[in-house]
């Protein structure tokens, strides 16, 4: 079965791939754009990019009741420990691990991660994902632009994700830069609409890159599937 992703809304998604289930930024409590309850995630892996609430959203109570594994960096896996995760796996930037559903390596990403309670939470990050059917995904999470992108495109990425919303993140024009240096095959777009303050027009911004780059735009809503 190919592997597939869906989008949950705002950042979280459900990574399908050999079997096995990943969560991205579980926020589904107060999420105006969330697809499901907090209570109807199922998981085998959480993968955590960085402190804030609308992305730590609710890994504590999905990874409690699933029993999952949280992928975070080191400072977040700490916190979520101290918390009662029991399955917290703790990476850091330019670190890969082979985790059974494929190796994950985390990226940089320009932002913060104050966790919910004003803890450290460490530096953000992006996922570097390298699938078992070969394939590459790379989602930028909650990022500004930066020119090191261009390294990150030169492992050959097949999809990236990468949010558009603007006042928080990258904007469609930055992000439209950042597919430029990538050079995915595919891209889709995250972390808009969510609120009207990164409110954003997705099907004019993919028009942009089938006309700019080689890229195949996504346009999708919470609760499409995309086959990676
Ligand atoms: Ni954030
Ligand atoms: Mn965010």
């Amino acid at each position: 079965m190919p592997s597939r992703l869906r989008w949950l809304g705002h950042a979280a998604m459900l990574l399908e791939t050999d079997g096995q289930r990943i969560l991205i930024d579980p926020f589904f409590t107060g999420n105006p754009a969330a697809v499901m309850k907090a209570d109807e995630a199922q998981a085998d892996f959480i993968l955590v990019s960085h402190g804030h609430g609308d992305h730590i959203g609710d890994t504590i109570a999905i990874a409690q009741r699933t029993g999952a594994t949280v992928v975070a960096n080191y400072e977040i896996s700490e916190w979520l420990a101290a918390k009662g995760v029991t399955k917290a796996h703790g990476q850091q930037h330019g670190g890969g691990f082979n985790h059974p559903f494929g190796r994950v390596k985390l990226t940089l990403a320009f932002h913060g991660s104050m966790l919910p309670d004003g803890a450290n939470g460490g530096n953000p990050c992006g996922f570097l994902i390298y699938l078992k059917d070969g394939n590459k995904i790379y989602h930028a999470a909650d990022t500004g632009l930066f020119g090191d992108m261009r390294l990150i495109g030169e492992e050959g990425i097949d999809l990236a994700v990468l949010p558009i919303g603007d006042n928080y993140t990258m904007g469609p024009d930055d992000a439209l830069r950042a597919v430029k240096l990538i050079g995915p095959k595919k891209v889709a777009p995250i972390h808009f609409n969510t609120w009207p303050l990164i409110a954003q027009d997705a099907a004019a911004w993919a028009a942009r890159v089938r006309k700019e780059t080689q890229a195949e735009p996504i346009v999708w809503k919470p609760g499409d599937w995309l086959e990676v």
